[in-house]
């Protein structure tokens, strides 16, 4: 699996970069804020976007502004033409960025056509559904960025859990004790209570899955099911990852690339026992040992 590092902090991009780890980089407008706003406001972005490009060995993810189709195909040329002679650059659109009741809902899709059709590779991003994906992947989508997390706190939050009493940011959602918790066994000779059973079981799953799904890690495996399938060459970038968990699950689902958060990075480093083991092997040293390396 690819791993793309999910910040616009150049430090943070160099530092992990060093790491040997880094296969590409994706930005947003919130990750372009942070940065901005941690070095006081005082960033020219075209002086510092060629930074990033150059430190990293593939492609950057850049995101347009606009949410309609023209703007987003001009935004999207713009920045790809600016940027690309510094190295691999892709482009983010978002899926739907319709946000009115009866608005044009196919703006994004139509510009992840068109872009495409150009040949620059579009990452086609805030999908929070197979069906979506599988349109992204119709229309040419270079990658399609499932935002894992944010699913995770939507479910939770659709099953009545609250934000920040009963899950924080960054708690890894098991979907799969939810879905147990939801399929309670059944006694076959009681019809009524079967029945009962069901409906409120549909009504709980109903609260529990968003089209089909039950958690973030549940619908990038779904959408690689969906993608073997029929041969799509979209990869499936796993975005809004919280925790070193959903990187194993995501890995383990056969997602293409997942872009992971520095602090989330170091998570994945880390085990108590590597500790204790560092520690005993230090401590067991004895002087010949050392003495070895004095040949050095
Ligand atoms: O990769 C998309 C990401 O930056 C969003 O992450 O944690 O804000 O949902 P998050």
């Amino acid at each position: 699996m690819k791993i793309f590092i999910d910040t616009a902090d150049l430090e943070e991009i160099k530092t992990a970069c060093c790491w040997g780890i880094v296969d590409g980089a994706t930005t947003n407008p919130s990750l372009i804020k942070r940065a901005v706003d941690k070095r006081g406001g005082k960033i020219t972005l075209e002086d510092y976007i060629p930074e990033i490009i150059k430190v990293v060995p593939g492609p950057v993810s850049l995101e347009v502004i606009g949410v309609k189709e023209k703007e987003m195909v001009k935004q999207a040329e713009f920045l790809y033409n600016k940027f690309s002679s510094y190295g691999k650059v892709a482009i983010k659109i978002p899926i739907n960025t319709c946000i009115e009741k009866g608005g044009d809902e196919y703006e994004g899709l139509r510009t992840v056509k068109q872009l495409a059709d150009a040949g620059i590779p579009v990452n086609c991003t805030l999908c929070f559904s197979p069906t979506q994906a599988l349109l992204a992947a119709k229309a040419g989508a270079a990658y399609i960025s499932p935002f894992a997390g944010r699913l995770d706190d939507y479910v939770r939050v659709n099953l009545g859990m609250k934000s920040g009493v009963d899950f924080g940011r960054d708690d890894y959602y098991d979907s799969d004790l939810m879905k147990q918790i939801l399929m309670r066994e059944v006694n076959l000779k009681e019809k009524g209570t079967i029945a009962q059973l069901y409906v409120d079981s549909a009504k709980g799953s109903a609260a529990a899955h968003d089209s089909g799904v039950y958690g973030g890690v549940e619908l990038v495996k779904k959408i690689v099911t969906i993608y073997k399938n029929y041969g799509y060459k979209t990869e499936v970038l796993a975005a809004s990852i919280r925790n070193a968990r959903q990187v194993m699950d995501v890995a383990e689902a056969g997602s293409h690339v997942a872009t992971i958060p520095f602090n989330v990075l170091n998570e994945m480093i880390r085990h108590p026992k590597t500790v204790e083991g560092i520690k005993s092997f230090t401590a067991d040293i004895v002087p010949a040992y050392t003495e070895l390396f004095s040949k050095m």
